[in-house]
């Protein structure tokens, strides 16, 4: 069934430019969360297979890929891009059916990985050191080389958008990389390494082990083989994976999530803004790194975003990735519970508005419709806490020093909004904003590859994504030539 189904066998992992069974031949069960319904396997990776892939890229780092010219990498990645564009349809139906998404919306990640590669491989060849003035009779020097083996353990959200500023970034600049993709959606990883040895890369450079994050992630993330770990995900996995890289002083970049307000003020213009409000909170089903989880509204403008809100959310439908309506179901069951959760919490507050789950939405798919909660208190969880669902928070606040306040009240600091016609008050939130992205009058929730990327607090540390992330995934090393 699994090729049949696939156009591949999910159940392979690939190292070394081999696909073969894992070690123990182990699988998981691979679910459509539109359905309920296990579809599929796939391979359940081993920390053995975890060892042999990280040599398969040390290999490939002394050989072949290795060897290549930066022109030449980027050449290559371009091809990868153009590949993956011929391939969105294949793709974004593997996306949808592996993680719920409504068709459009994986057609546009699939499109998000194209363009990482079309940048990343223009950028391949224009990342240099720089000359040092230094002291009279040294010739100084930077160089900026790759770290060598990288590990990239990554979410179920945003898979190929993820790949394409990880991998897409790590490859450019030359490093060696092993994916372990989330075991709830690794279909799209697999499907990229089939295009990447279609491209043309070179074996081992790019190897994918599939598994459980306790086994085949804590594996990677504490194997001393490895030089940088790029981690996306959960606060408490990104700190064992420090914590685990620390064991063996290995740098890494986690983006782990957010709280992420968008600020309302009485001088916004309401008719541009309230399409980035609702939207950057129901993309993916509010499970986005980057949701606008939280509307801060200034009291004079309150009622009138509120039911303008509030009326958006009435008219959105839920229903299966096929459909492609507004939402998909949530990943699995555990994260409707989670949400489920989070919406038992909130009883105690004023429900502005809920959406539709469609009526012929399949029984065992994992659907929330989409809650808008209006006059929350900052307080509360559901304005604090990272619900990872389609579940947004309206905060009243009087003024700009208490919608700051409110704003970096929470313990993240990953994106924020400002919607204000004020170019003074623009430019001070800009600087007083505790988050990696600021956007004026308007909002990119996942958004822009040029644009560095990535977090401050619990939203974790590093950037990736735009020409910062080749600085990330590489090394500077100091040349000095003592010559009189
Ligand atoms: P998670 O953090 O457990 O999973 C993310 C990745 O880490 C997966 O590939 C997983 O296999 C791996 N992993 C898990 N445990 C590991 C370990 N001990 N060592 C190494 N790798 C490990 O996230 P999960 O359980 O899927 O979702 C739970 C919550 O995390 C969500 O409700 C959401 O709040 C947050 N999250 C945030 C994401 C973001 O984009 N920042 C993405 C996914 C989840
Ligand atoms: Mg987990």
């Amino acid at each position: 069934m699994n090729a049949d189904t696939f156009g591949f066998d999910p159940a392979e992992i690939l190292v070394g430019g081999t696909w073969r069974a894992p070690e123990g031949g182990g699988r998981l069960s691979l679910e459509d969360p539109s359905r309920g319904a296990v579809i599929g396997e796939i391979a359940r990776g081993t920390a053995a297979d975890i060892d042999a892939a990280v040599e398969a890229a040390g290999a490939a780092l002394r050989g072949p890929w290795g060897a290549l010219a930066a022109a030449e990498r980027g050449r290559l990645l371009s091809r990868l891009g153009r590949l993956v564009e011929q391939n969105i349809e294949h793709l974004a139906t593997l996306e949808a059916m592996d993680v719920g998404k409504p068709l459009s919306q994986a057609r546009a990640d699939a499109r998000a990985l194209a363009r990482y590669l079309e940048f990343y491989g223009g950028a391949a060849d224009k990342i240099m050191g720089e000359p040092n003035a230094y002291l009279p009779g040294y010739t100084v020097y930077t160089l900026r080389e790759p770290h060598g083996v990288t590990g990239h353990i990554i979410p179920w959200n945003y898979p190929m958008q993820i790949i394409g500023r990880s991998v897409g970034a790590a490859l450019a600049m030359g490093n060696a990389c092993v994916l372990k993709p989330a075991e709830e959606a690794c279909l799209t990883a697999l499907a990229f390494a089939r295009l990447a040895e279609e491209a043309g890369l070179p074996a081992g450079a790019l190897n994918v082990v599939p598994g459980l994050g306790e086994e085949a992630g804590a594996a990677l993330a504490g194997h001393p083989g490895v030089h940088h770990i790029s981690f996306t995900g959960s606060v408490p996995v990104g700190a064992a994976i420090q914590a685990a890289a620390a064991r063996n002083v290995v740098p890494v970049t986690l983006e782990l999530g957010g709280k992420s307000p968008q600020l309302v003020f009485g001088d916004a213009d309401l008719d541009a803004a309230l399409p980035f409000l609702v939207n950057a909170g129901i993309q993916n089903a509010g499970q986005t790194c980057s949701a606008a989880s939280r509307i801060l509204v200034q009291r004079d403008v309150l009622d009138e975003v509120t039911e303008r809100m509030a009326a958006r959310y009435a008219a959105l439908r839920t229903g299966p990735a096929d459909a492609d309506l507004d939402l998909g179901p949530l990943i699995s069951g555990a994260q409707k519970a989670r949400v489920e959760g989070y919406l038992s919490r909130g009883a105690d507050l004023e429900l502005a508005a809920c959406g539709e789950v469609v009526a012929n939405a399949p029984g065992g798919g994992h659907y929330v419709a989409p809650h808008l909660f209006a006059a929350v208190p900052p307080g509360h969880p559901l304005a604090r806490e990272e619900i990872f669902g389609p579940v947004q928070t309206i905060i009243p606040f009087e003024d700009e020093a208490e919608a700051i306040a409110i704003a970096n009240g929470t313990d993240f600091g990953l994106v924020a909004g400002v919607w204000s016609r004020d170019g003074a008050r623009q430019m001070r939130l800009a600087r007083k904003l505790r988050a990696g992205q600021v956007f004026l009058n308007n909002y990119g929730a996942g958004g822009g590859v040029e644009l560095p990327f990535g977090g401050i607090g619990k939203s974790g540390h590093g950037r990736e994504k735009g020409f910062e992330a080749l600085y990330g995934f590489s090394v500077l090393k100091t040349v000095a030539a003592l010559h009189g």
